[in-house]
């Protein structure tokens, strides 16, 4: 697998980070996940802006060598060859010599960028497939999680307790309001009605999220954003996930229970899947 580091691409054995580095005793750094599908990115212009908002809300400078991401990203597209693929842009506050809370104002931001295979969403081959399953969460995350950090301890900390069931999504909630997924946007549907958690809530603000709003809208489907209570899992007829590397999935179990099945003949999740199509 080839792999960017810091303006060189090299085989990924060949990419070595310091252990100096910030992101590593500090958890300092941030990152971006951008879909490409048949060989071209698929809304870059809008993960790079959220780069740069996570960038800036972290206090780490733009890297010049960034201003030619696109280009850069296209050339590891060819070199690691999957049709799809999915890009991890990782930009840290860079390695630092002395060990020190405060950063040295002249260090140079360290940046990665590495791509996998892209899975083709599997509710696209057969939208009847079982839905995914998620369990509920007080949500333990720090209160910044609208900067796309790299610092993911709370959001995985869970999956790696053996006491617990193994699931495709935890969903956090924070006193009785519905946040967001571990690594994904929620949406809710309500008698025909689209509902997801506000951005003035502590989520992170999905790119597939707002692309999603937009078609609603163009769709002339109604779409809330705003608080939801848990009991309005009880109350809705279809809940999503949405990412860029999951697109929009519907969970079908939270907390081992099934989700009762309403109206799965006209679900808007299907339709707003085939309009991405
Ligand atoms: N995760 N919320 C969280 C906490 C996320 O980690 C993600 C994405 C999303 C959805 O954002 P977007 O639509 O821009 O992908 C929401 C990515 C895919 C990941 O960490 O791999």
């Amino acid at each position: 697998m080839w792999v960017y580091l810091n303006g060189e691409i090299l085989d990924s054995s060949e990419a070595k980070i310091s252990p100096l580095d910030r992101a590593f005793t500090f958890g300092e750094g941030v990152y971006e996940v951008i879909p490409s599908y048949n060989k071209k990115l698929f809304l870059f212009s809008e993960h790079l802006s959220r780069l740069k908002s996570s960038l800036e809300k972290s206090f780490i400078p733009f890297p010049q060598e960034l201003t030619n991401l696109e280009e850069v990203i296209y050339q590891l597209h060819d070199m690691n060859g999957f049709l799809n693929q999915s890009f991890y842009i990782q930009v840290t506050r860079g390695v630092q010599e002395f060990r020190s809370h405060q950063a040295d104002p002249v260090i140079d931001p360290t940046i990665f960028i590495s791509s996998q295979n892209l899975e083709i969403n599997p509710y696209r081959l057969n939208p009847d497939r079982v839905g995914l399953r998620a369990r509920l969460e007080e949500d333990i995350r720090w209160s910044r999680c609208d900067i796309k950090t790299t610092g993911l301890f709370g959001n995985v900390l869970s999956l790696h307790d053996p006491s617990k069931e193994r699931v495709d999504e935890i969903i956090f909630h924070k006193d009785g309001i519905i946040n967001e997924g571990s690594r994904s946007n929620i949406f809710f549907v309500k008698e025909k009605k689209v509902y997801t958690p506000s951005l003035e809530q502590n989520i992170l603000p999905g790119v597939t999220r707002a692309f999603i709003i937009k078609l609603l809208k163009e769709n002339d489907i109604s779409i809330f954003e705003e608080s939801i209570p848990i009991d309005f899992i009880n109350e809705s007829d279809e809940i999503w996930l949405t990412s860029s590397t999951k697109e929009i999935q519907p969970v079908d179990y939270i907390n081992e229970r099934e989700l009762p099945k309403k109206n799965t003949e006209s679900q808007i999740w299907k339709r707003i899947l085939r309009l991405f199509d």
